[in-house]
């Protein structure tokens, strides 16, 4: 940022003006009826902010109400299985947040006789909280002043402040929490917090920013320069996504059940269910036997389901086929289940692999790790 831009922004927009205007209107024009906001409980809020990492509201709103259902408390996460948090995840993406959100809770329990921390070093020491997020939680449950700079926050910040280059970049994000910490207020630092959120998720957003309805565009860098699409500076793409491919057997049995392994606790879905994957240099029938004790018989190969993660595109080709114990079969001491997909249970699933098992497919395939 240039020192004359920052100098004229203070002069005539002084931080406490852009943010008692942000409140004013988020009064008038944000949300107030988020469910994590009736009431309000820092556990509640607590676990809206996990899942809205990455993801929209609208998309959290059916997932934050069963997981409440189930697990309405500290106790009641940290008492569950992982199997049970898993699959109440399981669509949502990102399933370290799940994993961490039931070791957080465990901790809790184990080092806060079951209360959430108040202060900030004890949350940022809680497994998958960053310092975006324990702010978010601190300001909206307990009132305390925090800035917050999630993506949201990013682009407001970057187009008022005309500030260029990716907001990765370590450089850029210390700028913009340092921007963050002046430009929030004391009074109502709840409201101010879901305020600038609200503000980037509905006006300030990432494609057609909503500039003709913003409170304050006479005061921002970018709609002066008549760009506010130019900010935040995209990230340098250095080249095209790998492509990664996988074979994933649907082994079933006499009942039409398939075969579902427990995946490992960490790495792309960590401790979720799915399907035995072999490699396509590796014999199926062999690998069956011998890794599964299982003889499978009328191999049939389906279409090749592509399953985008941020960093990598998987290629997944379905064999199904079936299944009975091999002779003399040695059993892995892989965790497996055989599972019936016209009665779904209560076994985390990664979304291709729902896919994979539902009847009738659909090719779309968006979920992001
Ligand atoms: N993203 C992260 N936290 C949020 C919140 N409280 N409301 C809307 N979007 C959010």
């Amino acid at each position: 940022m240039k020192y004359t831009q920052r100098l004229s922004s203070f002069l005539f927009m002084p931080n406490a003006t852009i943010a008692q205007t942000l409140l004013a209107w988020f009064d008038q024009y944000g949300r107030h009826d988020l469910p994590w906001q009736h009431p309000r409980t820092v556990y509640r809020v607590w676990i809206s902010e996990i899942m809205l990492q990455q993801t929209q509201v609208v998309t959290v709103i059916p997932y934050f109400a069963r997981f409440m259902n189930s697990f309405p408390d500290i106790r009641h996460l940290a008492g569950a299985s992982e199997d049970n948090v898993m699959q109440h995840w399981s669509g949502l993406g990102y399933y370290a947040r799940a994993r961490n959100l039931h070791k957080a809770a465990r901790h809790i329990l184990e080092n806060h006789a079951g209360v959430f921390p108040e202060n900030i070093d004890e949350i940022l020491a809680l497994p998958g909280i960053g310092r975006s997020t324990a702010a978010a939680i601190l300001a909206q449950a307990y009132g305390q002043r925090h800035a917050i700079l999630d993506g949201n926050v990013k682009r407001v910040l970057t187009r008022l402040y005309a500030i260029e280059g990716w907001p990765g970049q370590k450089t850029i994000e210390n700028q913009l929490w340092v921007l963050s910490e002046n430009i929030t207020p004391r009074q109502r630092p709840a409201d101010y917090t879901q305020a600038i959120m609200d503000f980037g998720a509905t006006l300030c957003r990432r494609s057609q920013p909503c500039c003709s309805d913003c409170p304050i565009s006479d005061h921002c860098q970018a709609f002066q320069q008549d760009q506010p699409q130019r900010y935040p500076s995209p990230k340098p793409r250095t080249s095209p996504l790998p492509i990664k491919t996988t074979r994933m057997l649907l082994l079933k049995d006499e009942q039409g059940r398939v075969l579902l392994l427990k995946r490992p606790p960490s790495g792309i879905w960590g401790s979720l269910w799915s399907l035995p994957e072999c490699n396509h240099d590796i014999d199926i029938a062999d690998f069956c036997r011998e890794r599964l004790g299982i003889e499978a018989r009328g191999m049939k190969t389906g279409k090749v389901l592509r399953h985008s993660f941020s960093h990598f595109h998987l290629d997944i080709t379905p064999i199904s086929a079936h299944a009975r114990p091999a002779d003399h079969a040695v059993m892995a001491s892989d965790e497996r289940v055989w599972y019936n997909s016209r009665q779904p249970d209560s076994h985390g699933l990664p979304a291709p692999v729902k896919r994979l098992l539902e009847p009738t497919q659909d090719k779309s395939n968006p979920e992001q790790e």
